[in-house]
């Protein structure tokens, strides 16, 4: 039998225990019974936001950001329906058979679209329990072409969703950038040419939960991700020395900044760790939107939050030295990316 390349078809065929490359050392596995339970993320309603009550609003972003990197939106203006049909869609591509999933896959992380498993197959000798589609969506129309065109639906309910949530998007980043203090539209010209890149990302049920992950504890890259998780919990989020389950609320995103919001904002938003679990008997998919500067952005904390009691924490740098660094160091690592941009490291 030839040897399959995706997780999806390897555990297809695994009954009662996970092979040897995906069991993790026993210093890194998920210890589930230390995982807390009770906590949340703030849920910020967005209706409003457009009214008399936005400095209120802001204001309750602006703390999210800042004391847990993480926050749920609802009212988000993106229907249900399209949330929904995003999520059967990635469902639905992870059903097609191997030899039609496998037209995509690649381990080349600068395609603008590939399907392909753990985190990066080049670079780890113990896989994670995941496969992922990823693909760039802005502007649409250059890439919504590339996009699979089966199940037949997939480019149309995709390309709406990934509409939908840039709208969004510009919007929270609007409500941060004057979080911050900085005028409205600071972050999405920091950007300059937006990245939006989708990742479709598959859990398969797993046989020993206990000994992998589905994605272990890292930060984004990204000035912001947007999650849609389906119902299936697996979330956990590192907040004050432990992991927190994060419970899905229907209806409901999950926001996360990443390291250059944590950058530009000068380290008074952080780049929360979080990561993701499985669990023996459901499949679980998320739908991860991330927002990146374009490659040639140069990036660094806002002149505006500098001065003599908080001097510069970072560097500048180009996104492109960055984004490479993060991809080629892996996910799990000692030291965390951002140490290497400080200022104080030459
Ligand atoms: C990610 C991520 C979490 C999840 O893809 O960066 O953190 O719940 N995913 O799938
Ligand atoms: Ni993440």
């Amino acid at each position: 039998m030839a040897t399959k390349l995706l997780l999806t078809d390897v555990a297809a065929s695994c009954v009662k225990q996970i092979p040897s490359n995906y069991i993790r050392p026993i210093s890194d596995r998920p210890n589930f019974s230390e995982v807390e339970r009770s906590g949340s993320i703030p849920l910020v309603d967005l209706e409003g936001l457009h009214s008399h009550r936005r400095s209120e609003i802001i204001m309750q972003i602006g703390q999210a950001c800042q004391d847990y990197g993480f926050f749920l939106v609802r009212n988000h203006g993106v229907p249900e329906k399209m949330m929904n049909n995003a999520l059967l869609m990635a469902k639905e591509f992870f059903k097609l058979p191997e030899n039609e999933r496998m037209k995509y896959y690649s381990d080349d992380h600068r395609r603008s679209i590939r399907l392909s498993t753990t985190f990066n197959v080049k670079t780890e000798k113990v896989y994670i329990w995941r496969d992922f589609l990823r693909f760039h969506s802005n502007p649409l129309e250059d890439y919504v072409h590339e996009w699979p065109p089966n199940p037949p639906s997939f480019r149309k309910d995709v390309g709406e969703y990934c509409t939908g949530v840039r709208a969004l998007v510009l919007r929270l980043l609007e409500a941060i950038s004057e979080s911050l203090g900085l005028e409205k539209d600071y972050i999405n010209k920091a950007l300059g040419k937006h990245g939006q890149h989708v990742s479709m990302n598959y859990y398969p049920p797993c046989p020993q939960p206990e000994l992998t992950f589905g994605v272990p504890g890292h930060t984004d890259p990204t000035m912001i991700t947007v999650l849609l998780p389906n119902e299936v919990p697996g979330l956990q989020v590192f907040k004050n020395g432990k992991w927190m389950a994060v419970n899905s609320v229907p209806n409901t995103f999950v926001i996360n900044i990443g390291d250059q919001m944590q950058v530009l904002s000068n380290d008074r938003y952080k780049s929360v760790l979080h990561r993701a679990v499985v669990n023996c008997d459901k499949e679980r998919i998320s739908i991860a939107t991330f927002y990146y500067p374009s490659l040639d952005a140069t990036m660094g904390p806002a002149k505006e939050l500098i001065d003599d009691d908080n001097p510069a924490a970072y560097r500048n740098h180009s996104f492109s030295e960055f984004y490479e660094k993060f991809w080629n160091r892996g996910l799990a690592t000692e030291c965390c990316l951002l140490d290497l941009f400080k200022s104080s490291v030459v």
